[in-house]
C-alpha cells in the first residue's frame, strides 16, 4: 500500500459494523492490506468463530485479496484511517509493509485498541501462510489415501464378482462349447458307425480335435485361475494367456508386442503392469465398441513402456474425470495410482471418434528399488 489514492470504489464500512458474526466475545480485527499477509489472515480468521474481521483496507483494486474480501463479505475500503476510526475494533494489523502507514500507526492509541505492525505482522502472517499451505498438503494427501482406500475397496469386492463372472463366461465360451461340440460328434459317430464306418473315421479324428482343443481349454481356465503371486508372476505368459482367453471371450482382436527381459522387473512391478492392463482391457470391451486392441510391452535398460491401443469410439478424458457422476468408477485412477505406485506415470490419450492409448512408462532405475520385491 503504497499510497492513499483512491483508485476504487469503496464499500462503506458503517461505524461499528459487525456483518458476520454479533458476537460481543470475538475479537474485531481490522487488516491494512490486501497483499499476501492480508489474504493469509483473511484465510485463517475467516474460519475462526472467535474472530470477527470488520473490515480490510486496500488501495490496489488487483490485491489478491480482495476477491477473497468480498466473497467473505468483510467490507473493503481504500482509506485505511477509516478502520482506525470504528467503533468496535480491538486489533489492527498492519500488513503492507508500508512506513508511512506504519508511522501513522506509532502515533495511534486507543484505549482496549491493540495494533500489530511491522516485523511482528509480517512473521505472523508468514507462519499462518505457512499453515495454510501445511493444512492444504495434508488434506491433498488425505484425499489421494481416501481415492486408494476406495479404490481397493472396490477392488476387494467387484473384483471377485467380476473375475468369477469372467470365469465364467470363459468356461462357457471355450470349454463347453468344445465339449457341446464333441458330443454332438460322437452321436453322428454313433449313427454311421454301421452304416459308413469311413465317415465315422473323420467324425472320430474331429472328436478328437476337438477333445485336444477342450483339454487345452481347460489348462487355461486353470491358468487364469491361479492367484497372482508377487513371486512367482511370470508378466509375459501371464499377459499371452490373458490375450488369448480375453479374445475368444470378447471377440475383440488382440496383438501383443514384447521385447526385452522380463527377469529385470521386480515382481510388485510385474503385477501391477497385470492389473493396469487387465483395466486397460476391461474399459476396452466395456467402454470402447472397437474390434482390435495391441498390447506391447518394452522393457528397456532404463525405462520400461506398456501401450494399450484400441481402436474405438475413443473419449473426452478431461470430461469424464471431471464427470460428477463417475466419482466412483476408479478404473483409470488405478492405472494411474499403479503406475505411481511403481515409480511410473501413466497417461491416457483418447479423442472421440479416434480410439485410446493408455501409456505407461516406469522408469526401471534405482526409484523402482523395493524391499525384497515382495508388499
Ligand atoms: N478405452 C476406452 N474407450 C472409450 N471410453 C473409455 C475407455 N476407457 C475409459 N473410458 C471412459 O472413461 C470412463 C472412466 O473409466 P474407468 O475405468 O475409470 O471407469 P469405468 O470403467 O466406468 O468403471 P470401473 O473401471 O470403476 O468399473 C468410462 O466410464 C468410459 O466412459
Ligand atoms: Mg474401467
Amino acid at each position: 500500500m503504497k499510497s492513499q489514492v483512491h483508485t476504487m470504489r469503496p464499500t462503506r464500512v458503517k461505524k461499528g459494523s459487525v456483518k458476520k458474526r454479533q458476537s460481543a466475545a470475538a475479537t474485531h480485527v481490522a487488516i491494512i492490506g490486501a497483499g499476501r499477509g492480508g489474504t493469509a489472515l483473511l484465510e485463517i480468521f475467516a474460519s475462526d468463530p472467535l474472530v470477527e474481521i470488520v473490515g480490510i483496507a486496500e488501495v490496489n483494486p488487483k490485491a489478491p485479496g480482495l476477491t477473497l474480501a468480498r466473497r467473505l463479505k468483510v467490507p473493503v475500503i481504500c482509506d485505511y484511517r477509516k478502520l482506525l476510526a470504528l467503533e468496535q475494533v480491538d486489533l489492527i494489523i498492519d500488513v503492507t509493509g508500508d512506513s508511512a502507514v506504519g508511522m501513522v500507526l506509532q502515533d495511534f492509541h486507543r484505549m482496549g485498541v491493540a495494533v500489530i505492525g511491522g516485523a511482528s505482522a509480517k512473521f505472523m502472517w508468514q507462519l499462518i501462510e505457512a499453515r495454510i499451505r501445511a493444512t492444504a498438503e495434508i488434506e491433498k494427501t488425505l484425499n489421494k489415501y481416501q481415492s486408494l482406500y476406495r479404490l481397493y475397496v472396490k477392488e476387494a469386492g467387484a473384483a471377485v464378482t467380476e473375475e468369477r463372472t469372467r470365469i465364467a463366461c470363459e468356461i462357457h465360451d471355450g470349454l463347453v462349447q468344445n465339449l457341446a461340440g464333441m458330443n454332438f460328434k460322437l452321436d453322428l459317430c454313433q449313427e454311421l458307425v454301421r452304416k459308413k464306418p469311413k465317415t465315422c473315421q473323420t467324425t472320430l479324428r474331429e472328436a478328437k480335435a476337438q477333445l485336444k482343443l477342450a483339454i487345452q481349454e481347460a489348462r487355461q481356465v486353470i491358468f487364469n485361475l491361479r492367484p497372482l503371486h508377487y513371486d512367482r508372476l511370470d508378466l509375459i505368459p501371464a499377459l499371452t494367456n490373458y490375450l488369448r482367453s480375453y479374445e475368444t471371450q470378447y471377440h475383440i482382436k488382440t496383438e501383443f508386442a514384447v521385447s526385452g527381459d522380463e527377469t529385470t522387473l521386480f515382481p510388485r512391478t510385474k503385477i501391477f503392469l497385470f492389473r493396469i492392463v487387465q483395466e486397460a482391457l476391461s474399459n476396452v470391451q466395456k467402454h470402447a465398441k472397437a474390434d482390435r486392441v495391441a498390447v506391447q510391452l518394452a522393457i528397456g535398460r532404463e525405462v520400461l513402456t506398456v501401450t494399450i491401443t484400441d481402436n474405438g469410439i475413443g473419449f473426452d478424458v478431461e470430461a469424464v474425470s471431471r464427470d460428477p457422476e463417475k466419482w466412483d468408477h476408479f478404473g483409470v485412477r488405478g492405472i494411474v495410482e499403479r503406475a505411481r505406485l511403481v515409480g511410473g506415470e501413466a497417461r491416457i490419450e483418447s479423442k472421440r471418434g479416434r480410439g485410446t492409448k493408455v501409456v505407461i512408462k516406469v522408469p526401471l532405475g534405482k526409484k523402482e528399488v523395493e524391499p525384497n520385491g515382495t508388499d
